[in-house]
């Protein structure tokens, strides 16, 4: 009887897999991790693996390795800058959608799922919104109505297209700020106070009843000591609010932008970090994965390979916190490869790079590996399936 039960179930786990086109978390030995994709190895687990996409680098036709490796591997994208503000509206009342309607039709013609980033931002403002503010042709009262309308407009144009959207990044300090008390910073916090970051969830529900919404922040892997100083606890705490509060906020997006001069997390304690969000009801998802090194010395491979080895363990702790949370449902690579990654041109003191999965020449390197292994090697007891989530209503 009991063999039985165990034919039927595993026929129909069989059966399931077929359809997905995926290998069955029981598929023995003869499994090669090399001979499958990211965006395969992750659909066992219903976890969507994504990548920010440069526009320019995917419509190079010169560079048709991008685009293939854009297809291939992921199943999920964001746009790395196109569906920024400056970008959308660059002149005040004219907006400019080709480019991310673009990334939507390469999208849906792939079956990716698409992470919308971002609707406010203090960084990637259009000089006509910040100049205005500063020069005081823009008020206060104007200020959030412009911010109204920019979040209505743009959700409902991309309506029933995006999946999840980022519609707060990077609203806290950082310990190094000074005050050093944690606190709400940047351009929209000093124009507006904090109120328009629970104004921003709601004005994005209204013109968007399906799609999930995220705050979004980086240096949130792992809780610190509680204190005032302690950006994850302050962040915990305004979402904690704002879902105590009736705000229509889904989800929780560390971006992830680690460095191998750093010192290491776990995964436990980045486990634990996703825990206590997605206690809260929340969904949770890795948004900007990338894994940096100086770059200055490396002359070598007495150089090159530990910075390879240490980028290779911070991706898998990551995506290893987020397999062992059912509530973790995407991870998200900051870029597909050293060529075209953010990294180079905006850290250059002391210069950094080496922070995606594949080098500059699209070879896979340690890190591409790892997250393979871990895919692949990930099932029950302590990994589930990733367990949908429904959009909040709000109230
Ligand atoms: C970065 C892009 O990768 C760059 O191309 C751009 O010049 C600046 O912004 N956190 C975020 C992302 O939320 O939008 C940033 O992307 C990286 C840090």
């Amino acid at each position: 009887m009991k063999l039985r039960r165990f034919t039927v179930v595993a026929v129909a786990a069989a059966a399931v897999a077929a359809t997905l086109n995926v290998v069955p978390a029981s598929a023995g030995p003869t499994t090669k991790p090399a001979d499958q994709s990211l965006r395969a190895a992750a659909a066992r687990h219903n976890l969507y693996i994504g990548t920010a996409v440069d526009s320019t680098a995917l419509n190079d036709a010169a560079d048709p390795k991008y685009r293939e490796l854009v297809k291939s591997q992921f199943s999920s994208v964001t746009a790395e800058n196109v569906m920024k503000w400056e970008s959308l509206e660059p002149t005040r009342g004219t907006y400019n959608w080709a480019p991310a309607d673009e990334l939507i039709a390469f999208a849906k013609a792939n079956h990716q799922l698409v992470r919308g980033h971002v609707l406010v931002w203090h960084n990637q403002l259009p000089a006509w919104l910040t100049e205005g503010v500063a020069d005081g042709s823009i008020s206060k009262t104007e200020l959030r109505e412009i911010l109204k309308n920019h979040i209505t407009n743009v959700v409902k144009h991309f309506k029933g297209k995006i999946w999840q959207w980022d519609v707060v990044n990077e609203a806290a300090s950082d310990p190094w700020d000074s005050p050093s008390t944690i606190h709400y910073k940047g351009f929209w916090a000093q124009n507006l106070g904090e109120g328009y970051i629970a104004d921003a969830f709601r004005w994005a529900r209204a013109a968007d009843p399906k799609a999930l919404l995220f705050y979004n922040d980086y240096n949130l892997e792992a809780f610190g000591d509680g204190g005032p100083s302690d950006k994850v606890q302050f962040i915990y705490n305004f979402v904690k609010k704002l879902k105590a509060d009736g705000v229509p906020i889904d989800g929780i997006g560390a971006q992830g932008h680690l460095g191998t001069q750093y010192g290491n997390y776990d995964v436990f304690q980045v486990s634990d970090m996703l825990k206590r969000f997605t206690d809260l009801g929340l969904a949770a998802a890795f948004t900007e994965v990338d894994v940096r090194s100086y770059t200055a010395t490396v002359a070598d491979s007495n150089e090159l390979n530990p910075r390879l080895q240490a980028s290779a363990y911070n991706h898998s702790v990551l995506l290893q916190a987020c397999l062992l949370n059912p509530k973790c449902l995407s991870f998200t690579l900051w870029g597909v490869s050293d060529n075209h990654s953010w990294v180079p041109t905006w850290f250059t003191d002391p210069p950094e790079g080496l922070a995606t999965v594949y080098d500059e020449t699209y070879q896979p390197k340690k890190a591409y590996f790892q997250l393979k292994a871990d895919l692949f090697l990930a099932g029950p007891p302590y990994v589930q399936p990733r367990v949908p989530v429904k959009p909040n209503k709000g109230r």
